[in-house]
C-alpha cells in the first residue's frame, strides 16, 4: 500500500470512529428507556415497620424509608431531600422527616413543613400483600 492509500485509510477510520462517538451517545440519549422493565420491587416483612417507627430500605438505587403511622398507615418515601439531596430521616419522637444537613422538616406524607426544601419527598408505590409490603 503506498503511503497516500494508507493515509486515506486511516484518516476514513479516524473519522469513522470520531462520528460512531458523536452519534452513539445521540442515539442513547434520544431512544426511550425501558426503564419499567428493569425496575424490581423491594418486599420487607410489616413486622419489621412497628406502629410509630420506620423503616430503611433501598428500592431500585433510591433509599426509601417506609413509615407506620398510626393513623395513616404505611409510607413510602425516598429519603433523598428535595433541596440538596442529603438523605432525611424519620423522628419518632416529632413524627416528623427532617433532613439533617440544612435542616428541612416534612410530614410523614412528605410534605414540606419548614426548611430551604422545594418540594415534597417523592412518594414511593407501596402495596400491602398479607404480612409483607412490597414497595417499588
Ligand atoms: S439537603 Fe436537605 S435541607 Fe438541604
Amino acid at each position: 500500500m503506498e503511503r497516500r492509500g494508507f493515509l486515506k485509510s486511516l484518516f476514513s477510520v479516524l473519522s469513522l470512529t470520531a462520528l460512531a462517538s458523536f452519534i452513539y451517545p445521540l442515539f442513547k440519549f434520544l431512544s426511550p428507556r425501558a426503564v419499567s422493565a428493569r425496575l424490581k420491587k423491594v418486599t420487607i416483612a410489616r413486622k419489621d415497620v412497628p406502629a410509630g417507627g420506620a423503616f430503611k430500605v433501598n428500592v431500585n438505587d433510591t433509599p426509601v424509608i417506609v413509615i407506620h403511622h398510626p393513623n395513616k398507615g404505611y409510607i413510602a418515601l425516598s429519603r433523598v431531600c428535595t433541596h440538596l439531596g442529603c438523605l432525611v430521616d424519620y423522628d419518632s419522637a416529632t413524627g416528623r422527616i427532617i433532613c439533617p444537613c440544612h435542616g428541612a422538616n416534612f410530614t410523614v406524607e412528605g410534605k414540606v413543613i419548614s426548611g430551604p426544601a422545594p418540594r415534597p419527598l417523592k412518594k414511593m408505590p407501596l402495596l400491602l400483600k398479607g404480612d409483607s409490603i412490597l414497595i417499588g
